[in-house]
């Protein structure tokens, strides 16, 4: 069985699950360019069980780790969806955090967090019947911050790691990560700890790693930005910031977007034009003519078109 510690030692860089931007084709683009693992995009047990989630969003493909993320309320239902996605993953995680009201008026995501013992529930029910790792993610809490008893009730149904953003859910994204109340959870559990929130920068890995946690969770800095995991694996091993030539920046961007749009060959997906709009949209961020390039693409379904208008930007 994995042993997520051990990972972690090895490579302390996770990119977390991000609805509508962490798609099978950018995870394992983040994986070859250094991160430890990925977890999939939130995915809902009932959806699974009824058969109505295209593979895409949990297949393992290339990957050497797949961790999938599901979201849900029932005990036997998460039981009957981690059987469904079982030959795709090689983790079990399950979703704690999720604010969007469209998750928590299912008395799912963050809305857990006000019952602990539920959330215990939930993770019994899986390490008992599955022979991978269970993880889960949480936020701080969900009006108020209960994350030592959320943490406690985590550690004691058997999963093999926490993922703990510094927030509630009631925060969604404001204000600052609170990174000494994950800090506490380190003090006061034994679990394996992935921190989470508004690491951005190789200062944040020398902050944080090994003081406050076991592994960094990066979410928004690496959107568009694989190369993020290149430059904290390099920071971790010669102590120093990768130096970068933001001249060369287009071209390994551009190299980087065709890459993606070649992993989304022959898979299925909802809405696979939005897709490649929103993360060429990301892949340029901050080029110029960015804009101009996502308008041109915009009505764009012929792949070759795509390529080729890449090669002109
Ligand atoms: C667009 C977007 C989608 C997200 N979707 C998920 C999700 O599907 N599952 C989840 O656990 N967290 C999700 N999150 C939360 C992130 O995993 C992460 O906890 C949060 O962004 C804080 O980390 P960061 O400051 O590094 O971005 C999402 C965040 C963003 C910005």
């Amino acid at each position: 069985m994995l042993d997520v510690k051990k990972l972690l030692k090895k490579n302390p860089f996770v990119l977390a699950p991000m609805d509508d931007v962490t798609d099978i084709g950018f995870r394992e683009l983040c994986e070859e360019k250094g991160a430890c693992y990925s977890t999939t995009e939130l995915t809902s047990i009932n959806a699974l069980v009824r058969g109505k989630v295209f593979k895409s969003r949990y297949e393992k493909g290339n990957l050497r780790i797949n961790s999938v993320q599901l979201f849900g309320s029932e005990p036997d239902v998460f039981v009957e969806a981690s059987k469904i996605v079982d030959k795709e993953a090689d983790m079990i995680d399950v979703n704690f955090g999720c604010p969007s009201p469209n998750v928590t008026r299912q008395y799912a995501g963050s809305c857990l967090l006000k019952d602990p013992k539920n959330v215990g529930n939930i993770i019994e029910k899986l390490v008992k019947e599955n022979e991978k790792p269970v993880t889960a993610k949480i936020r701080l809490g969900y009006k108020k911050a209960t994350h030592i008893e959320i943490a406690k009730e985590i550690e004691d149904c058997g999963a093999d790691a926490l993922a703990v953003h510094g927030r509630t859910a009631a925060q969604k994204y404001s204000g600052k990560a609170n990174w000494d109340a994950i800090q506490e959870i380190y003090e006061k559990t034994n679990i394996t700890l992935i921190g989470n929130g508004d690491v951005k920068d190789e200062d944040d890995i020398a902050k944080y790693l090994n003081s406050h946690c076991d592994g960094l969770m990066i979410g928004r800095a690496a959107i568009g930005n694989p190369f993020l995991f290149e430059r904290f694996n390099y920071y971790l091993k010669h102590k120093k910031k990768l130096e970068f030539d933001r001249e060369k920046l287009k071209e390994k961007q551009k190299e980087l977007l065709r890459d993606y749009l070649k992993k989304l060959e022959n898979r299925e997906f909802f809405n696979l034009n939005l897709k490649i709009q929103r993360q060429s949209m990301w892949f340029f961020k901050g080029i110029e003519g960015a804009k101009e390039f996502r308008n041109k693409i915009a009505q764009e379904k012929d792949i070759d078109k795509i390529y080729r208008a890449i090669e002109e930007f």
